[in-house]
């Protein structure tokens, strides 16, 4: 897919949708810094790709931290000479109606989903243009557009992200840089993080997906790998649904 002997960078590469984005992109021959608050995790992923010969390392990284941030994009380049791809994708759900939602839930739940991606995409920025290539892929939510009850922190942050993501399309991309900035928005996947909404919804969700299936993270994480490749160059500023249907919304 024209990124063979690229190097990548995948947030929340530990679990769901990063594990499986991480797996996918090393598997075309991308180098991958799966990067992750659970370094254990982490770690597990990269010997992992690894052991299936692919080429992995891991990071101990807290996206809502600046200077974490310019340290595992450090770390990339000191290992791999350059930062090509950087998937975008920790994030926390803290769901709780709005009365009872406390300050720090809103503000956990903006630092890391929406100030994560502004740390990482700022840190790449430079090394990118340098290098006159680059795919910033921001994991989204189709929550940043349609809302949800008991995520006011996390639709306001996945909506931040799908702003940030136009606007940096408009700033990064050029002919000459060969960068181009996306998301992703995911619907209902199975993962560690969607499970208290599976659960509290009895997995009734379902019945609302027109191919009558929830996504899995590989759905999710082929979206993102075509955007990574020189296949998607062409999209650009565009948040890219993977949801099965379920934010069209009718079935009958
Ligand atoms: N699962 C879904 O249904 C769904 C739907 C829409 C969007 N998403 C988004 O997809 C992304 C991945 O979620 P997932 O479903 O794979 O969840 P997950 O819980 O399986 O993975 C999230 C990962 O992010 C890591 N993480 C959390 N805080 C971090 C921080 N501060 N710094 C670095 N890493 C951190 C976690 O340790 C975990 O490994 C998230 O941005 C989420 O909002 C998920």
């Amino acid at each position: 897919m024209g990124i063979v002997g690229k190097s990548a960078i995948v947030t929340g590469g530990a679990s769901g949708i990063g594990e499986a984005a991480a797996r996918l992109l090393a598997a075309e021959g991308v180098s991958v810094v799966v990067a992750d608050l659970n370094a254990e995790g982490a770690a597990t992923v990269a010997e992992s790709i690894t052991a299936d010969g692919g080429e992995a390392t891991h990071f101990e990284l807290n996206v809502a931290e600046m200077r974490e941030a310019e340290e595992c994009v450090e770390l990339a380049i000191e290992q791999y000479g350059e930062v090509s791809i950087l998937v975008n994708n920790a994030g926390v759900v803290r769901d709780t109606l709005l009365p009872m939602m406390t300050r720090e839930q809103w503000d956990l739940v903006l630092d890391v989903n929406l100030g994560g991606c502004f740390n990482m995409a700022r840190a790449c920025t430079r090394p990118m243009m340098q290098k006159r290539f680059g795919r910033i892929i921001n994991t989204s939510s189709v929550a940043g557009r349609f809302g949800g009850r008991g995520q006011a922190n996390y639709a306001a942050s996945k909506a931040g992200i799908d702003a940030l993501t136009r606007v940096l399309a408009m700033e990064l991309s050029s002919k000459k840089r060969n960068i181009t900035v996306n998301a992703v928005a995911p619907g209902m996947i199975v993962t560690p993080l969607s499970e208290q909404v599976r659960s509290l919804t009895d997995d009734k969700i379902v019945d609302l997906v027109p191919l009558e299936r929830y996504g899995t993270p590989e759905d999710v994480a082929n979206a993102i790998r075509f955007l990574a490749s020189e296949e998607g160059s062409y999209i650009n500023g565009q948040v890219i649904v993977v949801d099965g249907g379920l934010s069209l919304g009718v079935k009958w």
